[in-house]
């Protein structure tokens, strides 16, 4: 038995692979292999050597058993390691040179935005691009009838005949986030809303889709003066320009009263656009003190509540930051433009790093 147990055991020493390592067990515990024949001598034997000849036999059985696993153990372990030797990689090397890819200027321009408003505690807020016309106009103050509706070039959505849900539509501008924003979390509250909004509208300067940011802020004692402080660190901030002036311009907005339209300061010299200088304006946003009525929309007590809000160009503002001329290069997917005015895809801006780098 000793010279059994030998055998096997140097042989499983030595097996190379796993299907050696089968062929073993087969021949020495499988059915027919020699360690279980010689169990079924035992019948044979007189009980005397029977009672010795029966355990040692069972322990020789089980510890062949145990040096098999063993040794399948041992094989995986390499095989595993001769793996990972082969599909080593250091993650560490330079890239090889490739094309790569770059962020869309209104994702970059995005990103700069809600770094500069994150700074000054505004969460982003989001909504549906498809919504129903009363979150798009009438609880924003602007009833079936009110002209707004047709100046804005709507995009309704197609009904079928019978169909009896309120009518939908691409929201014509990030308006109705204040609303559905509001509803959920109630007051007080300061976010803003970035996102794409869809007008019926096709030139230089109008694209069907194009981006718009929201700005709320809801309190017990929030002005006007909150908002021109909001909007010239903004600005500021974003052209990264210290001391950037604004122009407040009465205006009229259905969902805020009152109403202003605000200029940023800015020059033309020799056909140059310079930003923050000079004695020229241009208009950059909407705004205003949101209408009673549109906090009563939303569920938000007029008579406990005020803010502000504002909805401006995304578009047009990165244009205006990096010189970019023609508002419809932005969805061409020329990959030439995008290579040309794209950003890095690890340069993420932040206020301490810099916006744009
Ligand atoms: N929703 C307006 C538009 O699309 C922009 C706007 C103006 C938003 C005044 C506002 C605001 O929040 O107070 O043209």
């Amino acid at each position: 038995m000793d010279d059994l147990r030998n055998k096997y055991i140097d042989l499983i020493a030595g097996a190379s692979d796993e299907g050696a390592l089968e062929d073993l067990r087969v021949q020495a515990v499988g059915k027919k292999g020699e360690i279980s024949l010689k169990m079924r001598e035992l019948g044979k034997m007189t009980p005397e050597e029977r009672q010795t000849a029966g355990p040692a036999l069972n322990a020789l059985k089980d510890e062949i058993n145990a040096a098999l696993a063993a040794k399948k153990a041992g094989l995986a372990d390499a095989a595993l390691n001769e793996r990972l030797k082969g599909e080593w990689l250091d993650v560490t090397l330079p890239t090889r040179a490739m094309r790569q890819g770059t962020i869309h200027p209104i994702s970059q321009v995005t990103e700069e935005i809600t770094a500069i408003f994150a700074d000054m505690g505004f969460a982003v807020a989001e909504g549906p691009q498809i919504d129903t016309d009363w979150y798009n106009f009438d609880a924003l103050n602007i009833p079936g009838h009110h002209p707004a509706r047709a100046e804005m070039d709507t995009f309704y959505m197609h009904r079928a005949e019978g169909d009896d849900r309120p009518p939908h539509v691409l929201r014509t501008h990030t308006s109705p986030v204040q609303i559905r924003y509001m509803e959920k979390h109630g007051a007080p509250c300061r976010i803003i809303a970035p996102g794409r909004v869809y007008r019926a509208d096709y030139d230089q300067t109008h694209t069907p889709m194009f981006n718009q940011v929201e700005g709320l802020a809801i309190d017990k004692d929030i002005s006007m003066a909150n908002l021109k402080w909001v909007l010239e660190e903004f600005f500021s901030a974003f052209f990264e320009i210290d001391g950037i002036k604004t122009r407040f311009r009465a205006s009229h907005f259905p969902f805020t009263e009152p109403s202003a339209e605000v200029d940023i300061q800015c020059s033309w010299v020799d056909g140059q656009l310079k930003i923050g200088e000079g004695d020229g304006w241009l208009e950059v946003l909407g705004s205003g003190m949101v209408h009673p009525k549109v906090l009563a929309a939303a569920g938000v007590d007029p008579n406990e509540w005020q803010g502000f809000a504002f909805g401006m160009g995304i578009d047009r503002i990165a244009m205006l930051k990096y010189g970019i001329p023609d508002l419809r290069a932005f969805f061409d997917s020329d990959l030439r433009w995008l290579r040309h005015y794209g950003f890095a895809s690890l340069d993420v801006p932040t206020l301490h790093g810099g916006l744009s780098r």
